[in-house]
């Protein structure tokens, strides 16, 4: 048997007593494309900050390819291969989209280490270029991303972040703030690329329809717990899923409210 690619050990964090995450076990394998579901609050979002080593858990272990990364800052989990998209792309407004690529492979390539030779200028524009290309985004290589559709922002932002070649992206929420028509077509190039990529892919949305369209397992969440684990018609079937995040397909999220992401 094949170690799993991410292992969560009985994870607890609380917030002022309050139990966030509590007693979280779960493990990713290669390849994996897995949608977290849970109402608000359920502690999806903690859950994630302590993977990426945003947060310390109180107790647990998070292990990374056999390896422990409990207690690791969030720069060397990413150069283990461990990325995150935020609920707000993190961009350089005043700079193209090309710009804002190329520093990000230019700080990939650098915090890969020494192995790597100093790319040219011209090789590192032929990488973000493939890499625009693989996010179907491309066409806006010369747009500043202050002026980006809300939609190819996300995109860069994951396309960026993806230049250190990940072997596990985690999402929160991707599709947020992005219309109804444009999620479909937007978690379409975004998964196909990310698939295309052999990285295993975590994220977490509230949308019913995107959920059952698009993850081959289901985890739900519910006050810091996992509440179920599966196929993801037998989760989203679960009367306990049912009860806690509402989750008939079709059925609108429940309003925006202040999560973790401000720690970010
Ligand atoms: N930095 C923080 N400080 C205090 N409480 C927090 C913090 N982050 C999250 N929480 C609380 O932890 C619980 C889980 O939050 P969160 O992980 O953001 O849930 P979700 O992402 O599922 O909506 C909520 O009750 C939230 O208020
Ligand atoms: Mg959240």
């Amino acid at each position: 048997m094949t170690e799993p690619l991410l292992e969560a050990l009985r994870l607890k964090k609380a917030f002022d007593g309050l139990a966030a995450v509590d007693d979280v076990s779960l493990t990713i394998a290669e390849r994996e494309l897995v949608g977290i579901i849970g109402a608000n609050g359920a502690g999806k979002t903690t859950f994630v900050n302590i993977v990426t080593g945003y947060l310390k858990p109180d107790s647990g272990q998070v292990r990374f390819r056999g390896g422990d990364i409990t207690r690791l800052t969030p720069r060397e989990i990413t150069r283990l291969g461990i990325v995150r998209s935020f609920q707000v792309a993190q961009l350089f407004p005043d700079l193209t989209v090309l710009d804002n690529a190329l520093i990000a492979l230019a700080v990939a390539a650098r915090t890969e280490g020494s192995f790597f030779r100093p790319l040219k200028r011209y090789e590192l524009v032929e990488q973000v270029f493939g890499l625009l290309r693989g996010f179907a985004i491309d066409a806006y290589a010369a747009h500043k991303t202050a002026a980006l559709p809300q939609g190819v922002r996300k995109l860069l932002d994951i396309a960026m972040a993806m230049s250190g070649r990940p072997r596990l992206v985690l999402l929160d929420e991707p599709t947020s703030g992005v219309s109804k028509d444009e999620k479909f077509l937007l978690m379409d190039r975004l998964l196909e690329a990310l698939v295309q990529s052999g990285a295993s892919v975590l994220f977490i949305e509230h949308d019913m329809e995107l959920v059952e369209r698009y993850a081959q397992r289901l985890i739900a969440f519910n006050e810091g717990r996992v509440i179920a684990d599966g196929a993801p018609a037998a989760v989203l079937a679960d009367p306990q899923v049912r009860a806690f995040v509402g989750g008939a397909p079709g059925k609108q999220p429940q309003g925006e409210r202040p999560t973790s992401d401000a720690l970010a």
